[in-house]
């Protein structure tokens, strides 16, 4: 572990173009419950059976509910080391980009620029009937309505079986086309189309890292698996990068 973390830091050091995938692992470490994992239930909820269209469709309020709940844990956390060193590499890579599945909003609150959020933002409201859509940082409490037609407001993020936002696939892959380094941050590399970056990356050409608690199922194609925590490993990573 300890000799790939220095040829992963060498890499980084040369690099010239960089692109990070991050997944809610990176946020484990503010307090925000991951995905997949025991602690991602809310009441006797996966995250899964309510960030889905017909969730919505079936019981507005439940899935509110449940947004606001997130919402609220968010606006109660910080961003944590993982974020903070991947702002700082950010700092120095010439050519950089930050692709998150995260709806948090907290690489933002970290410093990074150059980032795609490629499922959406917990803080921006969409309504379901008209074109309105708005940044929104208060606490809500209930099932909002959309100030122009009245319609039910839904949290604008991606739920499963939903396109990604226009162009953020082609961002996304042309920027790794272009990478000398991918790294995968905190996701178990389950949901498409992230699932493949590293996969993509490899065969374009880019060094692959993944940085994981665990071991994924791309742990075996990638070129450095790196098994722990994110907030400890990337600002090994990064530290005397930025210095
Ligand atoms: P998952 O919950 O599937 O995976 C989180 C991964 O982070 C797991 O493999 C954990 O081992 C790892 N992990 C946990 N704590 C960590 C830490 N401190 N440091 C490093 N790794 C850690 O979440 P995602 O992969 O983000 O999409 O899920 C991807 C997408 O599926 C989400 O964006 C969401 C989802 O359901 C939509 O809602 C459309």
């Amino acid at each position: 572990m300890l000799a790939n973390l220095e040829m992963v830091k060498a890499l980084l050091d040369g690099a010239e173009r960089v692109v990070v995938l991050t997944g809610s692992g990176v946020s484990a470490e503010s307090g925000i419950p991951t995905f997949r994992e025991a602690d991602g239930l809310w009441r006797q909820f996966r995250a899964e059976e309510l960030a889905r269209p017909d969730a919505f469709a079936e019981d507005p309020e439940l899935v509110w509910e449940f947004y606001n709940w997130r919402r609220e844990l968010v606006a109660n956390s910080e961003p944590n080391d993982a974020h903070l060193a991947l702002a700082d590499l950010e700092c120095v890579v010439p050519e950089f980009l930050l692709i998150t599945q995260n709806v948090d909003g907290l690489h933002s609150l970290a410093g990074s620029r150059n980032l795609l959020e490629m499922h959406g933002s917990l803080w921006e409201l969409q309504c379901t009937m008209c074109s309105w859509r708005n940044e929104d940082r208060t606490m809500l409490s209930g099932v909002p309505t959309c100030p122009a037609c009245g319609a039910l407001l839904r949290p604008g993020v991606v739920w499963f079986g939903e396109a990604l936002p226009p162009g953020v696939l082609n961002q996304a892959i042309r920027a790794i086309a272009e990478a000398d380094v991918f790294l995968s941050v905190g996701t178990s590399a389950m949901v498409q189309p992230a699932a493949s970056f590293a996969q993509l990356a490899r065969e374009q050409g880019a060094v692959t890292v993944e940085i994981n608690l665990e071991p994924t199922p791309n742990s075996g194609l990638v070129d450095f698996a790196l098994h722990g925590k994110a907030g400890t490993i990337l600002p090994r990573l990064t530290g005397a990068l930025c210095a």
